[in-house]
């Protein structure tokens, strides 16, 4: 799907999701890459601002993929394992784990996150990495963090972007052939609140508990409900929940 991975850099844009949506109106390659040092209306999931001041990586790949299209969104998992892959040469590994669908954190805050977006028959996928900044709790729904708070070294963000392309190029190319499969166990042993009580916001006003089951070959999360029992859900987004007793307590005020 990706013969070869073309970047393209320039030093200011809205978002480089809208360049590749440029790119892609111009017959752009699989495999084309664009990144930018700022971004003046970076956007992250559900509408969400995504702060984009110099120091940080932004870029977005642009893919097409012969996989269905109903498979697109198990792509979020593949991006982030391989974030998380490459995060581990700068951080130690076991510090690193994947909140679902798409967050990579370091000791539980967010250090990137990731957007995909359907145009034509491309994806774009959006990346953000924090690798020296560290944008305001408020802008986003999780506490974050950068790579320089917990790398020994200073980060040269040009090796880190061109090691994380490497990566991601071989396991987009791999999830093009065989789909989620052999990502499975890998993201699952990096996963965050496995096995914990969740609240799972599906829209809005909308909120489910449950525990923490794991994802399906298709990618979807399997969450153990006491009413239910176990739902496929395919989007949303993830918070701890409240412990029971804590909860009851604070009704009690
Ligand atoms: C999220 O909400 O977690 C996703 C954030 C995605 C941000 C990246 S930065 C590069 C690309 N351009 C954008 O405007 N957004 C994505």
């Amino acid at each position: 799907m990706i013969s070869q991975l073309a970047l393209s850099v320039v030093e200011k844009v809205s978002s480089t999701s809208d360049l590749a949506r440029l790119a892609i109106d111009d017959n752009a390659a699989s495999g084309t890459v664009i990144q930018a040092h700022i971004q003046t209306k970076g956007r992250g999931r559900n509408n969400r601002v995504w702060h984009s001041p110099k120091g940080n990586l932004y870029l977005s790949v642009i893919i097409t993929p012969s996989q269905p299209q109903q498979d697109w969104p198990g792509v979020s998992l593949v991006v982030s394992l391989a974030l998380a892959k490459t995060l581990g040469a700068y951080i130690e590994p076991s510090r690193i784990s994947l909140k679902w669908p798409n967050d990579v954190l370091v000791l539980d805050q967010k250090i990137a996150g990731i957007l995909l977006e359907v145009y034509h028959q491309a994806i774009i996928i959006g990346i953000g990495v924090n690798l020296t900044k560290t944008p305001k709790v408020e802008a986003q729904n999780w506490p974050a963090t950068a790579l320089s708070d917990h790398s020994q070294e200073p980060v040269d963000s040009d090796d880190f972007r061109d090691q994380f392309l490497s990566q991601l190029k071989d396991d987009l190319n791999l999830w093009d052939k065989e789909a989620l499969t052999p990502f499975i166990k890998p993201w699952t042993d990096m996963a965050a609140f496995l096995d914990e009580n969740i609240a799972l916001t599906l829209n809005q006003d909308q909120m489910i508990y449950g525990r923490f089951r794991g994802i399906h070959a298709n990618g979807t999360m399997q969450l153990e409900t006491d009413s239910d029992g176990m739902l496929s859900i395919s989007a949303g987004d993830v918070t701890r929940a409240r412990p029971a007793k804590r909860k009851a307590e604070q009704a009690k005020h």
